[in-house]
């Protein structure tokens, strides 16, 4: 797959691909199309204004059929943390002091910090507590946390400290049994599984292009049923049903124009060149058997590290191809420095997953994450590992 990414050409190792991932020409190709055509607003009869506004619709069609939503039911905007707190503000509007809000506790902050907002005006959180070391999130913990004042549950798809997948479909039974709504948070498992609103039933979703081989944009999946009364900040002619309440300001048509040439690169390159969703799920198909291999491969060379303390699903199971995980005492950031001049890019600190970090006791030096991409090669992998052998 490198070849569709003119970055990988440097033979650098991109193994902090749960931070931002490498885009395809096609991407790159469809964003310089566009500003080359023109750079327009929407909404104006020529031909410019009449292309934007075509990227922009089109945007939302095939963002639903990535979602598996409908395209009346997607928000785009700049990033995911953007949006949630363009969510907050309209439930801070809805929810009375003595609601409850449950963050559980494998959430990066963007799923967190928005909620906590809501005590400003009352509404009391609860943490959703994993079992440690390998972050385990129990259904059972969760049933005992929710009770009728219960309005909301904050999940994540896949945790982006340690790549671990808790039971979305399970969690959103539970707290729709009390009548709360469910924000599952699809960012990081978008790279390595399609989402679906559909199997999952969330009310909320959301991801960022560019952690999908893309642009940096965001995007909010809202169940239809609930838009319309959700008091969002918004310009004062913007009526309550349109989606566009929740998209302030100008949004940005070239990302957009790429996120396409993306969603193209996935369809025609991994997906068959099968059309609309159908493509996408024989992509994520393609990428799910990329990936497993070699998520089975990084554990066993983390496993033979000396000195490694991983935190975790231990197994394939459950999990995405991201590793979080010290060496003895040495610094984290320390380690990503010797790497970097190794020729390998990977993160370390705490990654915005503050609730984790803390249930581990890690908060704020963190730990070294590598993470995976359908991009990503054994030699990548064999590069990374063989240098923190090497590494006195
Ligand atoms: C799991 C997860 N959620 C949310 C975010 C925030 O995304 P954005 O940068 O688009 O606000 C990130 C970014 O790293 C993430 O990893």
């Amino acid at each position: 797959m490198k070849q569709h990414f003119p970055a990988l050409a440097s033979g650098f190792s991109f193994l902090d691909n749960a931070a931002g991932a490498q885009v395809p020409q096609a991407c790159i190709t469809a964003i310089t199309n566009f500003l080359e055509s023109a750079s327009c607003n929407v909404g104006m009869p020529y031909a410019g204004s009449q292309l934007s506004t075509r990227i922009r619709d089109q945007t939302r069609v095939e963002t639903a059929q990535f979602f598996n939503c409908k395209p009346e039911e997607v928000v785009i905007g700049p990033s995911a943390t953007a949006l949630t707190f363009r969510l907050a503000t309209a439930l801070s509007r809805i929810f009375q002091a003595g609601d409850e809000i449950i963050i559980s506790e494998l959430e990066h902050e963007c799923n967190a910090s928005p909620w906590r907002e809501l005590e400003r005006i009352g509404c009391v959180i609860k943490i959703w507590q994993a079992k440690w070391t390998e972050g385990r999130l129990e259904l059972a913990d969760l049933a005992a946390l929710l009770t009728p004042r219960t309005r909301l549950l904050a999940i994540t798809a896949a945790a982006n400290s340690l790549g671990n997948r808790p039971d979305v479909a399970g969690a959103t039974a539970l707290a729709h049994s009390v009548g709360a709504w469910v924000v599952n948070d699809v960012v990081h498992d978008s790279p390595h599984h399609l989402p679906d609103i559909q199997a999952s039933n969330v009310d909320f979703a959301f991801f960022s292009a560019y952690k999908v081989f893309s642009t940096h944009l965001g995007f909010m999946y809202i169940r239809e049923a609930l838009l319309e009364a959700l008091p969002a900040q918004k310009l004062h002619f913007i009526p309550d049903d349109s989606l566009l309440k929740f998209e302030p300001g100008t949004n940005n048509y070239e990302g957009m124009a790429g996120w396409l040439g993306t969603l193209g690169y996935l369809r025609t390159e991994l997906g068959n060149s099968l059309p609309a969703r159908a493509g996408l799920i024989r992509a994520y198909e393609k990428i799910e058997s990329i990936e497993k291999p070699l998520v089975d491969y990084a554990l066993e060379r983390i496993k033979n590290l000396p000195n490694a303390i991983m935190y975790g699903e231990p197994s394939s199971q459950n999990r995405v191809g991201t590793f979080c995980f010290n060496l003895g005492q040495a610094n984290p950031l320390e380690v990503v420095k010797y790497l970097g001049e190794q020729g390998v890019g990977v993160a370390g600190g705490h990654y915005y997953a503050t609730l984790p970090m803390n249930a581990l006791g890690l908060y704020p030096t963190g730990a070294i994450r590598t993470s995976i991409a359908h991009y990503t090669t054994q030699t990548d992998l064999d590069t990374l590992f063989d240098a923190l052998e090497k590494k006195d």
